[in-house]
């Protein structure tokens, strides 16, 4: 295609199932994240992610007919997040998308987001 989504770029959906499994790998052995998540299996949750990022950079929009629109912020109110838990997730993002062996403007710009969206979702201070 002549205008290819960045979905699309990357290498569409087994990209971002790589991604999200990854990074659901360094959560399950994460003693500070693992006990945020409600669920005993984290398999729903990575579903979520994964649909959620291949609709965000343009690839189908299954998440929201599962899930209605994101409200992200809102949706991790329940979820005590401060420096600690934001730096910790981005800890595993980046281990996730560094194995996924990108370009580096196409990793760049993946990286670029998770950082501008892991701080939009800090939502106690703390104490540095
Ligand atoms: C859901 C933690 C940042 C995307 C969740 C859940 C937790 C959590 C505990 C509930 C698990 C579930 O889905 O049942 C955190 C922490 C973050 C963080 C500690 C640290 C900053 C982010 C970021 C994004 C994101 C940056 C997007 C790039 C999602 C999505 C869901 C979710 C899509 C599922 C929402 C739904 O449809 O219910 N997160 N999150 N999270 N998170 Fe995060």
């Amino acid at each position: 295609p002549v205008q290819m989504t960045f979905y699309e770029a990357v290498g569409g959906e087994q990209t971002f199932t790589r991604l999200v499994r990854r990074f659901y790998e360094g959560v399950a052995d994460d003693p500070v994240l693992r006990p945020m998540y409600p669920e005993e299996d984290l398999g729903p949750a990575e579903e979520r992610l994964r649909l959620f990022l291949i609709q965000y950079w343009g690839g189908p929009r299954t998440y929201n007919e599962q899930r209605g629109h994101p409200r992200l912020r809102m949706r991790h109110v329940p979820f005590r997040i401060g420096a600690t838990e934001r730096d910790l997730w981005l800890q595993h993002m980046r281990a996730a998308v560094d194995s996924l062996g990108l370009h580096e403007a196409l990793e760049r710009q993946l990286w670029e987001y998770m950082v501008m969206a892991a701080h939009s979702m800090v939502n106690v201070a703390e104490e540095a």
